[in-house]
């Protein structure tokens, strides 16, 4: 499939290996889309992401960006106009959920910092994506991955939950004001993927639950899970795709579950 073709996506937060920004973007290489690999670094792992979109035949750039800077948001769009023309899907994907602590011990600088990157760093990108759509004149998608903790609450990440919540009410609010400018904006809600990010997780809840190993939490995941497994990055990456499709033109301001399931409302 083609859909893409000559469209551009930029991914904020793409540049690990098994992320899920990774997998976002090879579904829309192989989709004929031209890539922004974007994280806080364009280490040796960003640049091997590239190249492996290189070999699935994209046309790639990376640009490094730290979402919790405006102006690095505003760069990081305009990099991407300069390489490609448009900035056509943009996905806020950066986020951290590494910081786990009971609701009591944490300390305000580390709530301040996951509300930075996870919900202001999505604020500004989304600004900054949208004006350029908007100078564009051919309408966009902007996508934010959120997450279950978007719609339940989850122990021992009190800041990674209301960000992700948080995330939802920027979802909706942007759709509202940039429908007229034929942009959509709608959230992916995940729920556990193997990733870096929810490779740091099982580790603390394996532990906080009393489970003998990360394979028996695993495995009582899946059990739980209608589908029978957790998520993968290709789950969410088809539903981005799907999100950024023509069909989906007249769906905006939704979080949708990606879940398996999981997580119905
Ligand atoms: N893995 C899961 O279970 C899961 C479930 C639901 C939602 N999510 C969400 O998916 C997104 C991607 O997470 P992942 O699981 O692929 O983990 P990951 O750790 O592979 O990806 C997170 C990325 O964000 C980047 N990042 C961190 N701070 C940044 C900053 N200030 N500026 C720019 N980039 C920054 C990291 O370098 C990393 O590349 C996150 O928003 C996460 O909350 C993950």
């Amino acid at each position: 499939m083609s859909r893409f073709a000559g469209k551009t996506i930029v991914v904020t937060g793409s540049g690990k290996e098994k992320g899920l920004g990774q997998g976002i973007l090879r579904r829309f290489a192989d989709e004929g889309a031209n890539c922004v690999v974007s994280d806080l670094l364009i280490d040796a792992e960003a640049e091997g992401v590239a190249e492996e979109l290189r070999a699935r035949g994209a046309k790639v750039t990376a640009v490094a960006c730290d979402v919790s800077d405006p102006g690095q948001c505003q760069a990081l769009v305009d990099q991407a106009v300069a390489a490609f023309g448009t900035v056509d899907i943009f996905v806020n994907n950066a986020g951290i959920g590494f910081m786990m602590k009971p609701l009591l011990e944490v300390d305000p600088k580390d709530w301040a910092t996951v509300i930075a990157v996870n919900l202001s760093g999505a604020f500004y990108c989304t600004q900054a994506a949208a004006k350029a759509m908007i100078a564009g004149g051919k309408g966009g998608r902007i996508i934010n991955i959120a997450s279950q903790a978007a719609k339940t609450g989850f122990p021992h990440l009190p800041a990674y939950v209301s960000s992700k919540h948080g995330m939802v009410g920027l979802t909706r609010a942007s759709a509202l004001e940039l429908g007229a400018h034929g942009i959509t904006v709608n959230a992916v809600c995940p729920n556990h993927v193997t990733t870096g990010l929810g490779g740091q997780q099982n580790e603390y809840f394996s532990k906080l639950l009393g489970f003998d190993s990360v394979e028996a939490y695993l495995a009582n995941m899946s059990a739980k899970n209608p589908m029978g497994r957790p998520g993968l990055p290709s789950d969410t990456a088809a539903a981005c795709a799907w999100l950024a499709s023509q069909d989906a033109f007249y769906v905006t301001g939704e979080a949708l579950n990606v879940s398996g399931g999981e997580e119905m409302h």
